[in-house]
């Protein structure tokens, strides 16, 4: 069989898939809207062998933990199923970022394992199926196989719920400059917070305010008004963390750091720098800017403590299979 190796990126949401309506298909309860990242990513080889007694499974050079393995096989269940095939695989991943921080990671891994998985096991799944599958494995992986700036749309069921391009990336040289706060793994990971998400007395006004910030926001990024762009996306950020603190438990992913930059990203927007922030679930920034205001925004921030690492993003194509080589 095949040996293939596939590379998908991580995406920044613009709006949040935050709250599941069907937990085991990943079912939103709201569309979202993201940007493929060009400098987080994942690549991932699998090799489908007949000899095996189980799934095989490495993430960055280490042989996974019992819970990764059962995720990773539960998925190539789904590609075995679509497949018809019984063989068990060999699946070598690895991340050219710190799994875990708030950038998803599971985005890119399962995008890229959609593709190398189900190539491997001589699917050939168009754009809208590869992309249903990916969402199986993660809601947002989903979100990772069209390219550019891209739009989750929730569907009624299964098979209508997937993600579709809504421009390319080349059609607004964006950056995400995304400050590193924290390498540690984060304590409550987003399946819980899907889950407790609904608790919150906001949630339900959430859903019903969401409509109309997803159309204009998708205007302002068709007509690259960035003022409008960036003001939505930071209401969204915000909103994912009330949400997060107000369920029951709350969850709190953000640190005094992450305050501190948020303060002088108002601060310096405020002095004429256009800038905005958003955040995922966890504690790292990530500074949305266009490309032209990149250096200014560099070389303030390169002034404050407590940032571990530094990645500027541009927009990028989806999930591909690998070419030209790349040196993870
Ligand atoms: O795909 P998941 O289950 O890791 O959820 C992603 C949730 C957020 O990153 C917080 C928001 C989003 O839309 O990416």
């Amino acid at each position: 069989m095949p040996k293939i190796t596939a590379i998908a990126p991580a995406n920044i949401a613009f709006i949040k898939y935050w709250g599941k309506r069907n937990g085991s298909l990943n079912l939103p309860f709201s569309n979202s809207i993201s940007m493929n990242l060009s400098e987080c990513f994942t690549k991932t080889t699998v090799e489908f062998d007949e000899g095996l007694s189980d799934d095989a499974v490495k993430i960055d050079g280490k042989i996974a933990t019992e819970k990764e393995r059962a995720r990773v096989s539960k998925f190539l269940d789904e590609v075995r199923k679509l497949a018809k095939m019984k063989a068990y695989a060999k699946v070598d991943s690895k991340n050219s970022f710190p799994k875990g921080t708030g950038i998803a990671s599971s985005a890119s891994a399962f995008a890229a394992l959609a593709l190398a998985g189900s190539r491997a096991a001589g699917l050939n799944l168009s754009k809208k199926e590869l992309s249903i599958l990916a969402r199986l494995g993660s809601g947002s992986a989903c979100r990772s196989t069209p390219d550019g700036f891209v739009e989750w749309k929730k569907g009624t069921k299964h098979k209508t719920s997937y993600a579709v391009q809504l421009v390319p990336p080349n059609h607004w040289d964006l950056r995400d400059i995304v400050l590193i706060l924290s390498t540690k793994e984060k304590k409550v990971g987003s399946t819980e917070g899907h889950k407790l998400a609904p608790s919150s007395p906001f949630f339900k006004k959430r859903l019903q305010t969401l409509p109309k910030r997803i159309n204009s926001l998708r205007e302002a990024l068709l007509k690259k008004d960035f003022p409008g762009f960036g003001r939505l996306l930071e209401q969204e950020a915000i909103e994912l963390h009330i949400i997060a603190m107000t369920c029951n438990p709350p969850i709190f992913y953000l640190e005094p750091a992450t305050w501190e930059i948020i303060n002088k990203v108002r601060k310096w927007r405020e002095e004429g720098v256009p800038i905005f922030f958003t955040l995922d679930a966890g504690p790292n920034v990530h500074l949305i800017c266009e490309s032209k205001n990149e250096k200014e925004i560099l070389k303030r921030f390169g002034t404050i403590k407590g940032i571990q690492g530094v990645i500027v993003n541009k927009p990028t194509k989806g999930v591909h299979v690998e070419y030209p080589k790349c040196s993870l």
